[in-house]
């Protein structure tokens, strides 16, 4: 049976289409690969199909979108990885209620993470991911208060900042950041996957 996840949180720039583009890179980057498929929802935001280890799919109108969710979830092993509800709290919540998780991303600043533990409480299913996280040891100090309003058990572990990720969604860029980013793609993917209590292998090509 198919698999979802949606990336949610009507806040733009939070790392939705990042998350959601690593997550499926992630799940292509394992040893024994996981077959997935991100689903577009931003009008803004142009579907790239180009040579990379996952599909992209256009779901930037509902109807898209349902006839999209329509088709991946009749394939048997497949992530369906939803980006985003087009910026709609409705739809957001909608998603997230279908999905086997909900991802809610947000940055080290004092609005976001009080915006995302609201969204926490709004949301079920959710799980909140600190992105584009500090590493280095005084800035990763001072960001450690924005954890702290967030419950543990809704609190994926902080993402770096990796310089090499904005070009990720151009042709060029993700080439030159597809093996740079593989291992700790992985690792989100693999946490996600767990969070939704979800066997990599169950959806692995065998
Ligand atoms: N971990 C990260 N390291 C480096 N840049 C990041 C990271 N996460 C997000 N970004 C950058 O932040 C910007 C906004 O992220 P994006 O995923 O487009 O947000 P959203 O889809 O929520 O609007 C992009 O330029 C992206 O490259
Ligand atoms: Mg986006």
């Amino acid at each position: 049976m198919a698999r979802v996840v949606a990336l949610v949180g009507s806040k733009g720039g939070s790392g939705k289409s990042t998350a959601a583009h690593l997550i499926a890179h992630g799940c292509g980057s394992l040893p024994r690969p996981v077959p997935a498929v991100v689903l577009t929802t931003d009008p803004e935001e142009r579907p790239r199909t180009d040579r990379r280890r996952y599909f992209v799919g256009d779901g930037r109108t509902a109807e898209r979108l349902l006839a999209e969710m329509r088709r991946w979830l009749a394939v048997e092993r497949v992530l369906v990885v939803v980006d985003g509800a087009a910026a709609r709290a409705d739809l957001d919540r909608l998603v997230s209620e279908v999905a086997d998780i909900a991802v809610l991303p947000f940055r080290p600043a004092a609005h976001d993470a009080e915006r995302a533990r609201d969204n926490l409480a709004r949301l079920p299913n959710a799980w909140a991911l600190p992105m584009d996280w500090p590493r280095h040891p005084g800035t990763a100090r001072r960001a450690r208060r924005w954890l702290e309003g967030i419950p543990e058990e809704r609190l994926l572990p902080p993402f770096p900042h990796l310089p090499r990720l904005d070009g990720f969604m151009s042709e060029d860029g993700y080439l030159a950041a597809a093996y740079e980013v593989a291992s700790p793609a992985r690792g989100l993917a693999l946490e996600v996957l767990a969070r939704a209590g979800v066997d990599p292998d169950e959806l692995s090509q065998r």
